[in-house]
């Protein structure tokens, strides 16, 4: 298994079309043939079993306003791994080497926007309950900006010894 950290803008057409597949098989209401849902990351990891893609995690960096307070925060998206390299560790894999990189480089804080909890809390993400502002996105066109508290979704983790307060969460653009 080989992992690997790309930028963005680095990705040929032949590493888009095997995480195009990848996330059309994870998420069955991706948008076909696309390797983003709003907006570009800026960089992604890549699992690879000889020629095959089989995991993936796309990362935004960026500041987001907590309480008034200016972060730099890594926004997780589109974490998965394809079904049979599940429950390997593969998924947690990617995120300690997401905290690693965060806190190699003085980032304050994971986010990401999930369902399913339980998952992100055995690796230290803290479900919040903030206010948020975000930029709304569809097909590319912006359609405005959303603000209303986010109940279940939100979640992060610290990497520094900054505290997360429960006032508005600018986000400074989409949600990951
Ligand atoms: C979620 C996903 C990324 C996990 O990938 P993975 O490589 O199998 O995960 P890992 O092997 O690192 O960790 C699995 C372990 O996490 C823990 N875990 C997983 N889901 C959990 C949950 N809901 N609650 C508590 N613990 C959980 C369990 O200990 C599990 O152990 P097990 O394999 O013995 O059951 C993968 O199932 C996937 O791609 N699903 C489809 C896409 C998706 O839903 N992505 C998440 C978007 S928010």
């Amino acid at each position: 298994m080989k992992l690997q950290r790309l930028q963005e803008f680095e990705i040929d057409e032949a590493t888009g079309s095997a995480i195009a597949r990848l996330l059309e098989r994870c998420f069955p209401e991706y948008p076909e043939g696309r390797i983003y849902y709003k907006q570009l990351p800026d960089f992604r990891f890549l699992c690879w079993e000889k020629e095959e893609l089989i995991a993936h995690m796309a990362v935004e960096h960026r500041i987001v306003n907590n309480d008034g307070q200016p972060f730099r925060v890594f926004g997780v998206a589109d974490l998965c791994v394809a079904e049979p390299f599940q429950h390997r560790r593969l998924a947690s894999r990617l995120l300690s080497e997401l905290s690693l990189l965060g806190l190699q480089h003085r980032i304050d804080f994971l986010m990401l926007m999930a369902k399913d909890h339980g998952f992100y809390k055995s690796h230290g993400f803290e479900l919040v309950a903030n206010t948020c502002r975000w930029l709304m996105i569809t097909e590319h066109c912006m359609l405005g900006i959303a603000h209303r508290r986010v109940q279940s979704s939100l979640m992060v983790k610290p990497l520094s010894k900054k505290e997360w307060r429960e006032g508005l969460v600018d986000f400074l653009g989409h949600v990951f």
